[in-house]
């Protein structure tokens, strides 16, 4: 694999650099609630600032679609990250644009200096960033000398900022993004054996994996809501449990003469809710009004070993409502198994918001070998999708 490193741009002292990070974090209150993307893009961001670049940093937040919403302004980032990089050493104010591009926005730029940074706003308050507009990239790249991409967890988007821009600057792999590429590829090509443990909700992003997965991996540990389509498919009751139509079709795939194909490993036992009663139950028992929150021991009990003999292990979607103490034990089980295993007897990666928020609450995420800041992007990596984010500067 060929990457085109940041730190192969020569003489950066005086350069503009545009930089595109992922610093769309959860807000609760005007208050971001977790800032991991915002302190795994550090190591780019200080590699130009103390190489002398000039850095305009771009991020999206939300999806505003070309309108301007107070809520998802970058400005509560521009803060934190002054904070952090001021907690780390860094002298300087950041600037902030209260724009993306225009008159304002240049003169800000025309006055940045060597070593400073300058934030602008969200990206998506401009039309042309998620409809991949020509101009609009154009007129983005006109700011800098050369583009810098740091935010794998956009890079399956073909938006502006991570997809047309390129045609007008140098481009370049920022440090995260290496690293992210790199984690992940040990997925992609993995050591044998392969787990594959897959959780969640919705199926429509996770698709493309569990194809792939089924697959590649010796194994697909399917848990969460996921499951719940997996068992009506098969004939059980699952109550008032979380069931989507698309999920349900795709679940049906994998079934043939009322069998789940081997490799597919599903619960034997569920926690479920029943009005304020909270109990677990094998599967053939379950009813009407019970609504399934998360696996149960037995099925924990038949998931470790398997995940035990793993040499490479992924793992996206909670294996149930794990913010609630009833329904965190499975999520949290599978969590901390994993991290027994990484780092150094498997390679370990977890990804998607809700999995590494769930990892966090183990209090062992420092053992997992790589914690993605992708959700969707890492899905996409994975299964093999188009990564507009990447062409030019990672090739195979
Ligand atoms: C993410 O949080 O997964 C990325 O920032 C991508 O966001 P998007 O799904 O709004 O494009």
């Amino acid at each position: 694999m060929k990457i085109k490193s940041v730190k192969s741009i020569r003489n950066l002292r005086g350069k503009t650099v545009l930089l595109r990070v992922d610093f769309n974090v959860p807000f609760k209150k005007g208050k971001i609630t977790e800032d991991y993307k915002i302190r795994m893009s550090l190591p780019t961001i200080e590699y130009l600032l103390k190489n002398g670049a000039r850095v305009i940093v771009m991020s999206h937040l939300g999806s505003p679609k070309g309108i301007i919403k107070p809520e998802l302004s970058l400005s509560p980032i521009a803060k934190s990250l002054q904070k952090i990089l001021t907690a780390r050493a860094y002298k300087k104010k950041i600037k902030f644009a209260p724009g993306v591009i225009g008159v304002k926005v240049e003169e800000l730029v025309n006055n940045l200096k060597n070593g400073e940074l300058l934030l602008l706003e969200n990206l998506r308050f401009e039309i042309g960033e998620e409809k991949n507009d020509n101009s609009f990239a154009k007129k983005l790249a006109s700011l800098g000398d050369v583009y810098v991409n740091d935010a794998f967890a956009v890079s399956h988007r073909d938006q502006a900022s991570v997809s047309a821009i390129k045609k007008f600057l140098p481009s370049y792999a920022g440090l995260l993004l290496e690293d992210e590429v790199k984690s992940l590829a040990k997925v992609v090509k993995p050591k044998q054996p392969l787990v594959a443990i897959m959780g969640g909700a919705k199926v429509d992003t996770k698709a493309p994996l569990i194809e792939k997965m089924h697959k590649k991996a010796a194994f697909v540990l399917i848990g969460g809501a996921l499951a719940n389509n997996f068992f009506k498919a098969l004939g059980y009751e699952v109550g008032t449990s979380l069931i989507d139509e698309a999920s349900l079709v795709f679940a049906k795939k994998f079934i043939h003469r009322g069998k789940i194909e081997a490799k597919i490993i599903l619960p034997i036992d569920v926690v479920v809710k029943s009005g304020n009663k909270v109990s677990v139950k094998p599967l053939a028992l379950l009813n009407k009004k019970d609504c399934i929150v998360d696996i149960g021991p037995k099925t924990v009990e038949l998931f470790a070993p398997i995940i035990k003999q793993a040499a490479t292990i992924i793992w996206n979607g909670p294996m149930g409502c794990f913010e609630e103490k009833p329904s965190s034990f499975g999520t949290m089980a599978v969590g901390r198994l994993i991290a027994a295993r990484s780092k150094g007897v498997a390679w370990g990666v977890v990804g998607g918001g809700e999995t590494v928020e769930a990892i966090q609450k183990t209090k062992m995420a420092e053992y997992i070998d790589w914690i993605s800041t992708a959700g969707g992007a890492m899905l996409s990596y994975l299964g093999g999708e188009k990564m507009p984010g990447l062409t030019k500067i990672v090739s195979k």
